[in-house]
């Protein structure tokens, strides 16, 4: 070869070079832009039934917020600045599907994407993680390779049953994350959770407490309780739908036992529970609820008579109890406790 010749690149590396330093700086520019605006970002590490149901009470807040042009959260918390931009991370096609088809009604969706096989590059991303896998993949998550790193001084919040705060902190090295543990329920599908936010110790700063109320009572209620009141918490409002279901589906018998047709029993019990729960959330006591439906002599008071009989009162008490108990050990990692608790 001659000294002068040189051997040129060809111009298909070159256009793909240019293409991908493009997207590059587009890609940073988009970050440095989204960090200016001073709206956050949130991953939901493990988005299945209940990051969907958390991410649609979200992304319906701000489709109505921008519709009524405001964002005031309901109970008056409201933080500086919020979640605007999601990522949502599963394995499957079919998580990816399911995402897609539940949440892809709201107009906010746009903001939304959906990572399949890669937590780290979301969780790079995000301002808040929420972690919504099952339990027992916890470990695995946070311990992967470069995420600590990718978690450095963010905020993460579990919803994950039964792992405590410590064994959330014993996965990443020291000071790595703000851990904040919450337990929302099932009813966060309809908007109706009953969530119960551990406190933390030292108390969060007011902004991460406010942002993770709004984001919270964008499925429901909340409540603030210390963490050793987790496991009764999660016997009480994560157990408690099943429990009010048995209730409902005896309430439902009765009707069907005395010949009322099946699915308007069904219809019947339920919405009289609903009402109930209206009565009760407007500040009567179920006490004297109860005392102001049973007329002297009357139908209600005869029905009550049975219940007391059979101490229905103490027994859901007792169930509560029993719940908690068993919330409790599995939480200490043992297995098969139920089979392992007398009567
Ligand atoms: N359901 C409730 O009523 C309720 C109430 C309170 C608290 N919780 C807690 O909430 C958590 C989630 O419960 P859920 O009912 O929503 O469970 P789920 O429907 O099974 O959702 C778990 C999601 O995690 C994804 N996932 C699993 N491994 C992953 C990984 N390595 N990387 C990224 N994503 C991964 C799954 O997607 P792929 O299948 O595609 O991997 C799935 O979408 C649990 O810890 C539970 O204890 C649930």
């Amino acid at each position: 070869m001659a000294q002068n010749e040189r051997i040129l690149t060809p111009d298909w590396i070159l256009k793909e070079t240019l293409a991908l330093q493009s997207r590059a700086i587009m890609e940073y520019t988009s970050q440095q832009n989204a960090k200016k605006d001073g709206d956050l970002t949130l991953t939901v590490l493990g988005c299945g039934t209940m990051g969907i149901a958390i991410l649609g009470g979200i992304l319906d807040s701000l489709s109505s917020a921008d519709v009524q042009g405001g964002e005031k959260a309901e109970d008056g918390a409201e933080p500086k600045r919020l979640p605007k931009r999601f990522n949502a991370c599963v394995r499957r096609d079919a998580s990816k599907k399911r995402i897609e088809s539940e949440l892809g009604q709201y107009p906010t969706f746009s903001q939304l994407r959906i990572w399949q096989n890669d937590n780290l590059e979301p969780v790079k991303q995000a301002d808040i993680v929420l972690l919504g896998c099952k339990p027992y993949m916890v470990a695995d998550i946070l311990r992967g390779n470069d995420m600590a790193q990718a978690l450095k001084g963010k905020l993460l919040i579990s919803i994950c049953a039964g792992v405590t705060e410590q064994q959330l902190a014993e996965c990443l090295p020291q000071n790595t994350c703000t851990i904040v543990r919450a337990m929302p329920n099932t009813a966060a599908a309809v908007r109706e959770s009953m969530t119960v936010i551990a406190t933390s110790n030292p108390p969060l700063p007011q902004e991460t407490n406010s942002l993770v109320d709004w984001i919270f009572t964008r499925i429901g209620k909340v409540v603030h309780l210390p963490p050793n009141a987790m496991d009764a918490s999660t016997a009480l409002c994560g157990s408690g739908p099943a429990f009010c279901a048995m209730m409902c589906e005896g309430l439902a018998l009765g009707g069907v036992a005395m010949g009322i047709p099946r699915e308007e029993a069904y219809l019947m019990a339920a919405q009289t529970m609903r009402g109930t729960t209206g009565l009760l959330q407007s500040g009567e006591h179920p006490a004297i609820l109860k005392d102001k439906v049973s007329t002297p002599g009357g139908c209600t008071v005869g029905g009550l008579l049975v219940l007391e009989e059979h101490a229905v009162k103490g027994i859901v008490a007792k169930a509560v109890r029993e719940a908690t108990e068993v919330a409790s050990r599995l939480g200490q990692g043992q297995t098969g406790v139920n089979g392992t608790r007398a009567k």
